[in-house]
């Protein structure tokens, strides 16, 4: 992205960097080094020691042995205070803000800014404004940020690095809740800071996406490097053959079977912004889902729907219309019972929703269907672990075991366990709401797989994204929402365009 990279200033270099936790070899002696005004871009499967590698990079974990070597003097980071004060700072993958705090106190926490009198809340509030004006986030410094969407959770956290000033700064999967003209904003930010001479590693499963700011790939894979070149020399089957080794394919729509009757019907369905009743966010939308069917529901950040999904799982309130489940309404079910049901979502915030982070693996994967863990009516540990063990093949977490904890395991992976969460309740309706967030390209063809192999069995699945490119793999049936309602409908053999366009996104020339 720079263009006139400064090829020859090595600002960070790490050196035959190895990280183990317990048995685990995250990292096996990895070299990286990182140059001014330029974008180094990691890539590399689920589990491949991305995080790590930054984690240490950031004062975040010490390196088990190997060593970091910073403007050419070998330095070490006990904390992420050490490495800011040294201008290194860090998005996060996983969101990190605290919920109960404003958006202000977020950014500044830990490094208030003091005057005669205390805490300066004034200059904070200026300060935050300015920098959520930068991101052009039309939110008040104040809000808490319990009350922010994940997008705009994730944009905080950006402005929280890019409040320090720093001259290296690492975004491990920064746009994986953003919406596509948000991700523009950041990559103009990323222009300018570029132009300032910070250095930038850049961590994404939007692989084309990430092409566009990349100056240096570096690919990951199993702790090793295994590859490394300059942009001019790459493109995106180089970093997929890299990454898994192999070409990938997201799937074809599975065929040779008739779909059945209209499992999931949604009649009329409207659902209203709390905050502004007159503003309909779902709006008399209708939709019939067959069993065996699988529609991919394609739109912008704002088309509404999350708030479709979160409708037919009980989870938003309708305002009115209604959804019907084999022909009865769900109207009175909670969403236990809606679960009960065979009604799955898999939300769209894995952090809030989707995992509690203290428990481990084992038992987030069979939380959610607990009665299947019964022996003699008594809950089984044994049962237990024994689903767990399945679910973990099932879904393919990288992992120790269902006794490890959530929290250990890498981003994409506790994604996959959201998913094994929710096929352990054997929902006949599965929804999806952006599943494939922080997931890579082989392990997002295994999800595809897994669904479509559902689907001949009778399950019916609404899978939501962003990606466009999504859209064109197992979906027979495309829908585009578009302020609340469906502006379009294709079959597979509809192309990116055609989709984008429908959507109101500008299709880029
Ligand atoms: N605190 C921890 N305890 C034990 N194992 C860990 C811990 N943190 C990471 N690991 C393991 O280290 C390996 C590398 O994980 P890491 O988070 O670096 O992967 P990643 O490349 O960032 O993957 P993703 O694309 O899914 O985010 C994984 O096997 C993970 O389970
Ligand atoms: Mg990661």
């Amino acid at each position: 992205m720079s263009r006139e990279a400064d090829y020859d200033h090595v600002v960070l270099e790490a050196r035959d960097i190895v990280k183990t936790y317990g048995g685990t070899r995250a990292l096996k002696g990895v070299n990286f080094e990182i140059r001014r005004g330029t974008v180094t871009t990691l890539f590399g499967e689920n589990g491949a020691g991305k995080s790590t590698l930054m984690k240490i990079l950031s004062g975040v974990e010490q390196p088990t042995s190997g060593q970091i070597v910073l403007d050419g003097k070998p330095v070490t980071f006990a904390s992420t205070n050490e490495a800011r004060d040294r201008g290194i700072s860090i998005i996060h993958q996983e969101l990190s803000l605290a919920p109960n705090l404003s958006v202000r106190d977020n950014i500044f926490m830990g490094r208030e800014i003091r005057g005669p009198l205390g805490v300066d809340y004034a200059e904070e509030t200026r300060q935050t404004q300015a920098l959520l004006d930068e991101m052009q986030l039309p939110i008040a410094p104040d809000t808490l940020v319990h009350d922010l969407r994940v997008g705009q959770q994730q944009i905080v956290e950006i402005a929280r690095a890019l409040s320090v000033n720093s001259r290296i700064l690492i975004m491990d999967e920064p746009t994986s809740a953003l919406a596509a003209a948000e991700v523009e904003v950041l990559f103009g930010i990323i222009r300018d800071l570029l132009a300032r001479g910070v250095a930038i590693v850049y961590i994404s499963h939007h692989l084309e996406e990430a092409l566009e700011v990349t100056d240096h790939a570096v690919v990951l894979r199993d702790g090793t490097m295994t590859a490394r070149d300059e942009r001019a020399n790459i493109d995106l089957e180089w970093i997929v053959r890299n990454m898994v080794g192999e070409n990938f394919d997201l799937g074809s729509p599975p065929t040779g079977y008739e779909f059945g009757k209209a499992i999931l019907q949604v009649r009329d369905l409207t659902v209203v912004d709390p905050e502004n009743p007159e503003r309909a966010i779902v709006n008399r939308l209708s939709l019939d889902v067959r069993k065996g069917e699988i529609v991919f529901i394609y739109g912008l950040m704002g088309a509404g729907r999350t708030e479709l999904l979160e409708a037919i799982a009980g989870k938003e309130e309708v305002a009115e219309g209604d959804v019907l489940l084999d022909g009865a309404s769900l109207a009175p079910l909670s969403i236990a019972e809606r679960i009960d049901a065979g009604v799955g979502l898999v939300p769209e915030d894995r952090q809030r929703d989707g995992l509690v982070q203290t428990f481990d693996v084992g038992t987030n994967l069979t939380l959610a269907s607990l009665t299947r863990s019964l022996s003699r009516g008594m809950l089984s540990r044994r049962r237990e672990k024994e689903r767990a063990r399945d679910l973990i093949q099932t879904v393919t977490v990288k992992t120790s075991g269902p006794d490890q904890l959530i929290g250990a395991l890498s981003g994409g992976n506790q994604q996959k366990v959201v998913i094994g969460k929710i096929i352990a309740t054997e929902p006949r309706v599965m929804l999806l709401d952006e599943p494939s967030r922080g997931i890579d390209v082989g392990a997002k063809g295994e999800v595809f797989r897994l669904l479509a192999d559902r689907a001949r069995d009778g399950l019916a699945v609404i899978y939501s994204t962003s990606e466009v490119g999504e859209c064109l793999s197992i979906a027979h049936r495309i829908i585009v929402m578009r302020r609340g309602r469906i502006s379009a409908e294709f079959g597979p053999d509809a192309t990116k365009d055609m989709i984008m366009a429908a959507s109101g996104e500008s299709v880029a020339a």
